[in-house]
């Protein structure tokens, strides 16, 4: 996979354009796809709550709209104290377009970039996911 302080940086680089005035919790997100290309996307939030669009899923439209099909690899960068993982809705966003074994970073925000906090593969955090072969196996 595309080199992790990469992945990183690209996260990092796309988390200052986050509109996030609500949370005050800027996110940002880079996806590698399957032609070694990154897309990258921030949190973008609205007066009108729930209609706030998470960083993920903003790069994961970016990817899609070039012409991608696999997420090989993540990366979610934020400034917290804790590994920032993709939330549950992401995790089901990106398992559509990821094998079970991709890898998805967390990073944190730092003086001269971010630094690796955590690194996970989707399927360890969305186990037991549902998928298309469900929706193939009903009758
Ligand atoms: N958020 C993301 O964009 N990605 C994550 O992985 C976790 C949470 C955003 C949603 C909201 O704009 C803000 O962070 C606080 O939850």
């Amino acid at each position: 996979m595309a080199d992790e302080p990469l992945l990183l940086q690209a996260a990092a680089q796309a988390r200052q354009h986050s509109h996030s005035p609500y949370s005050g919790f800027a996110v940002g997100a880079a996806l590698l796809d399957e032609q070694g290309r990154l897309h990258t996307g921030a949190n973008i939030e609205n007066a009108a709550y729930p209609e706030g669009l998470c960083a993920e899923a903003v790069a994961l439209a970016h990817l899609v709209m070039a012409g991608g099909r696999q997420v090989r690899a993540v990366a979610v960068v934020a400034d917290s104290a804790r590994p920032v993982t993709p939330c549950g809705g992401c995790r089901q966003k990106l398992r559509e377009f990821a094998a079970a074994d991709a890898v998805v970073l967390s990073g944190a925000v730092a003086e001269g970039g971010p630094v690796l906090r955590g690194r996970f593969t989707l399927a360890g955090l969305l186990p037991e996911s549902f998928g298309p072969a469900h929706l193939a196996a009903a009758d």
